[in-house]
């Protein structure tokens, strides 16, 4: 293997769509290039390499990737008249599903790299540079990967960290067991050692990345005895590390949510009480065709399992209107389960159909604009709803996570323990501390609150 290391003073831009993963596996890549002498740009004019971090998960998503890489040809060809040499790479899950397709349809592509392959980015930049033409790399190589992704730099109080990958689950809408592959878990010491390294660099908040995050499992850690241990487990492990304050997970699938993680929401107070749980639809028969393995009422049964554990716990979820063969009775199923829950927060989207998914296939396509009135529908639910559980926050106490400095002077934003974002009069200081906060109000996307105390710092 040829070293590319003698290539100093580049630059990258990164675009990245799609999931929190894709953001985590971003944040990698620019990890991976440092050492070949690449710094982050901010526009895509200013890089010499441009990579786009793709989603395939909707039709809207895959294809917003090819009106950009329109844009980039025309800045790759004024950047060539100018003697100036550019390169392209589609990374992600359009890279994954599509493969060779992209650079067929879009030859300023020069490196088409999938989710699983991403760590070999400085060979195929090495290859690039070598060979004529373009170069693709979608293998399925998720251990190797985590093994090559070694330091990494933190970015600010909060980060990701991926502890599972893929999914066997084959939702019939779905593309990511095809883009991401089979269900893989990180092992505890390498998750361990992330999570120590970001604390060291005042990280004080993560959130465990899977795409079915609660279907996690690993030997325990060497010189613990036991079982596997399931996600439960491995949050109670990490909440022992000093300087992580709090910790949260995504996404979970109903399935996978054993007694012992459930258990930890009552148990340990690190976890934070917030749970992303995608139901998707209310109607059994709708459920059932898309593949998802457990009825409305297991999952409703499922909330109360949760709620008797952590009552204070804010829900959110995903859903699905138009799905093929959704009448508007199994569509008011799915409200009358928005009720039944009551969800702090939510994402809701019309189906798309994804090419090769099982339900793609199916007969009884659902009309786009009944799609579009059934969404709106969902979506006014969801949203009173939203609005209702930040309103009843006004005149309570809640420790805030700063994370950032507000639009206005002297103002901090940061995050209450239900993930919402709070609005405070405080000094620059407090940034990447914890406070109490008198929540005093709600704006539409956020709460405002004045800080009462700061706390003592955790170690
Ligand atoms: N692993 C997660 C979800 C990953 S995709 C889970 O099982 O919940 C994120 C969300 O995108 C899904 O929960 C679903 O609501 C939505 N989604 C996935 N495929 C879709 C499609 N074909 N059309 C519309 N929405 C889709
Ligand atoms: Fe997609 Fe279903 Fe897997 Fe989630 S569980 S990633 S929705 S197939
Ligand atoms: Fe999109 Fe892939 Fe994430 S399809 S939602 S980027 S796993």
């Amino acid at each position: 293997m040829t070293d590319p290391r003698p290539k100093q003073g580049k630059s990258v831009f990164i675009r990245t769509y799609g999931c929190q993963m894709n953001v985590y596996d971003s944040e990698r890549m620019a990890g991976l290039l440092k050492p070949l002498g690449y710094t982050v740009a901010d526009a895509p004019e200013a890089a010499d390499l441009v990579i786009l971090n793709t989603c395939h998960i909707r039709e809207k998503a895959a294809e917003k990737v090819y009106s950009d890489l329109g844009r980039l040809k025309q800045l790759k060809a004024d950047k060539a008249n100018a003697g100036v040499d550019m390169k392209i790479a589609v990374a992600g899950c359009v890279a994954q599903a599509e493969g060779a397709e992209i650079t067929r349809r879009a030859p300023v592509v020069d490196m088409v790299v999938g989710p699983q392959a991403y760590h070999r980015l400085p060979e195929l930049i090495a290859r690039t540079a070598r060979e004529c033409g373009d170069v693709l790399d979608t293998d399925f190589a998720v251990e190797e990967k985590f093994d090559r992704l070694a330091t990494r730099e933190a970015d600010g109080p909060t980060a990701f960290l991926t502890v599972q990958e893929g999914c066997d689950k084959f939702c019939t809408f779905c593309v990511v067991p095809y883009t991401r592959g089979a269900e893989v878990s990180r092992n505890v010491d390498a998750i361990v050692a992330e999570a120590r390294s970001l604390a060291a660099q005042g990280v004080r908040e993560i959130t465990l990345l899977g795409q079915n995050v609660n279907a996690w499992g690993s030997a325990p850690p060497a010189g613990v005895a036991g079982d596997e241990w399931g996600l439960g487990e491995l949050c109670r492990h990490l909440a022992k590390i000093d300087g992580i304050d709090r910790i949260r997970f995504t996404t979970s699938h109903p399935r996978d949510m054993d007694d012992g993680l459930i258990a930890a929401f009552a148990e340990e107070e690190k976890l934070m009480p917030y749970l992303h749980l995608p139901v998707q639809a209310g109607s059994d028969k709708i459920l059932k065709a898309m593949n998802r393995g457990h009825t409305a009422e297991h999952y409703v049964k499922l909330i109360e399992r949760i709620r008797a554990a952590r009552p204070d716990i804010a829900l959110s979820g995903d859903f699905i209107v138009g799905f093929p063969g959704e009448t508007s009775e199994d569509f008011e199923a799915t409200l009358a389960l928005v009720e039944a829950v009551g969800y702090a927060s939510a994402y809701s989207f019309k189906y798309s159909r994804r090419p090769g998914t099982p339900g793609a296939a199916m007969a009884k396509q659902v009309a786009e604009d009944e799609k579009d009135d059934r969404l709106a529908r969902l979506q006014s639910l969801l949203e009173a709803q939203r609005q209702a559980f930040n309103q009843a926050r006004i005149g309570s106490e809640l420790p805030v996570l700063f994370e950032r400095p507000g639009r206005k002077e002297g103002q901090l934003i940061g995050r209450s323990p239900y993930l919402q974002s709070v609005h405070v009069e405080a000094p620059q200081s407090c940034l990447g501390t914890i406070a109490k906060v008198k929540i005093e109000g709600v704006t539409p996307n956020a709460l405002a609150g004045a800080m009462l105390k700061r706390e003592e710092a955790a170690a």
